[in-house]
């Protein structure tokens, strides 16, 4: 299974409008490969060289660092695998040598008011494994490179000498599969930098509930187990949480990794994840007769049921950020309440006049009052259908409306 491939391509499909408009101001931003990568064999599924871009800082911003891991679901088996080695999903080979930066990337102090002086990289995400796995798969014919894990050291191991070691401040960041990534890396990204420097991570739609599907199957923990497995990820994983839980595979999601985690953390998702509800609460094989498909398109298309289903998403979803939101004092979090799945590399939803809100906030602004202790960041929205700052982000059906 190909979990988010074509869903992170009909997602960017939506937001084409937006990005015509303001052409003229966007930043590209060139392809770095990492030759050295090949000696520790941190290659992309394909064996191709792993890379990413990375957009200099300036003035007060030279020596702060900001680390975005891109996102793109993952491949649990060898077919998947197979076919993501021969897509930009898996090789770099096939990836646009350059990348529009926005929202949290952005160079414009209008657009980007905490962050646009930082040094920026994007990391290009091409293991299939959220940049944790450590295993090679090779028989006569064929080989992949399960080596996610490599790909991050080979990567910070490339910039520290360009400048990384001596940050003054540092945030790790990643949307969906790039969000999930910052869980397992938040930690050891600190160990690589000065003691002194300020080291903060924020996961954008990277918490990846542990939830039953709507016919009762762990169909999402069915998914990481054999992931996990494939791509030689166990050994990877906090070893404090892999120490505590029976079923050590768990610890892949985030709501039991969370816990160990020492460095401060920002947690942006929305309370009704567009990827969570079509493919952990309501994946296909769950609904095999479609009676969710208009509901998926447009949440006012939803019957009482379905909303009352999705209610109870949203309070697993605040269920298990309970102890996060009770114990962690230097933590943040934005849940909103619209149907999105990523929102702080689009400029429309990260911060601008009509962008998403809560309590009156953008997410740029809380980000970054938490990121500078400038306030207590820790905002979660009323339920749907209340919020009419939202930007749904829905793939397949163009619905980019307010709530
Ligand atoms: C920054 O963004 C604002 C708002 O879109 C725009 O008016 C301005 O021209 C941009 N500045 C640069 C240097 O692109
Ligand atoms: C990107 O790099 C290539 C090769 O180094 C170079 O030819 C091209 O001009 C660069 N493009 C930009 C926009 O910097
Ligand atoms: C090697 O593994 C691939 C993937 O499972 C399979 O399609 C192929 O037939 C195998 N080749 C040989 C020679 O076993
Ligand atoms: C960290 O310590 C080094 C060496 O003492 C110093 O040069 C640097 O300015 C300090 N950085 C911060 C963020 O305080
Ligand atoms: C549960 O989900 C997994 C993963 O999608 C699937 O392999 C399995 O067949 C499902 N079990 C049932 C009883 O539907
Ligand atoms: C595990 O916990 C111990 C004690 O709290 C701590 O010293 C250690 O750094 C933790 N290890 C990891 C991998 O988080
Ligand atoms: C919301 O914030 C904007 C500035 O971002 C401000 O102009 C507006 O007055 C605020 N609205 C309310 C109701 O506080
Ligand atoms: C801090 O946040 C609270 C609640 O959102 C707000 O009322 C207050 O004005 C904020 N303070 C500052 C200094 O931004």
């Amino acid at each position: 299974m190909n979990l988010l491939v074509a869903f992170a391509f009909l997602c960017l499909s939506t937001v084409a409008p937006w990005r015509v408009r303001s052409q003229q101001h966007r930043l590209l931003v060139n392809m770095t490969l990492v030759p050295n990568a090949r000696a520790s064999g941190a290659l992309c599924l394909d064996g191709s060289l792993p890379a990413y871009h990375l957009h200099r800082g300036y003035g007060a911003g030279k020596d702060n660092w900001l680390l975005q891991f891109e996102g793109g679901g993952w491949c649990n088996d060898l077919r998947s695998c197979l076919d993501r080695a021969k897509t930009r999903r898996g090789s770099t080979r096939y990836m646009t040598k350059l990348e529009i930066f926005s929202g949290i990337l952005s160079n414009n102090a209008t657009l980007n008011p905490d962050f646009y002086n930082w040094n920026r990289v994007k990391l290009r995400y091409c293991d299939g494994g959220s940049f944790t796995g450590d295993t090679v798969f090779s028989n006569k014919t064929t080989t992949l490179h399960f080596k996610g894990q490599k790909i991050w050291e080979a990567i910070i191991r490339d910039l520290l000498p360009r400048g990384l070691e001596d940050a003054r401040k540092a945030l790790l960041s990643g949307c969906s599969a790039g969000g999930l990534a910052t869980f397992h890396h938040c930690d050891n990204f600190a160990t690589y930098l000065p003691m002194n420097a300020s080291v903060k991570c924020l996961s954008d739609a990277g918490f990846f509930l542990d939830e039953r599907d709507i016919s009762l199957n762990y169909s999402m923990r069915f998914f990481f187990k054999s992931l996990v497995q494939l791509q030689g990820i166990e050994k990877n994983l906090n070893r404090n949480c892999t120490g505590a839980l029976y079923f050590p595979d768990l610890c892949f999601f985030p709501q039991y990794a969370l816990r160990y985690i020492s460095a401060p953390y920002f947690i942006l998702n929305s309370a009704y994840d567009v990827f969570q509800f079509h493919h952990i609460l309501v994946p296909s094989s769950a609904d095999l007769h479609g009676h969710w498909n208009d509901c998926k398109q447009n949440p006012a298309a939803c019957t009482a049921d379905q909303i009352d289903t999705l209610q109870g998403f949203r309070l697993d979803m605040l269920g298990a950020l309970r102890p996060f939101y009770m114990n962690s004092r230097r933590g943040g979090m934005f849940i909103n309440s619209c149907f999105a799945h990523c929102q702080s590399e689009l400029q429309e939803t990260w911060f601008g006049d009509d962008s998403s809100r809560i309590n009156n906030k953008t997410i740029a602004e809380a980000v970054g009052d938490w990121y500078f202790s400038r306030n207590m960041t820790k905002e979660i929205d009323c339920a749907y259908p209340c919020d009419t700052t939202c930007h749904n982000l829905i793939p397949e059906a163009q619905v980019n409306s307010k709530a």
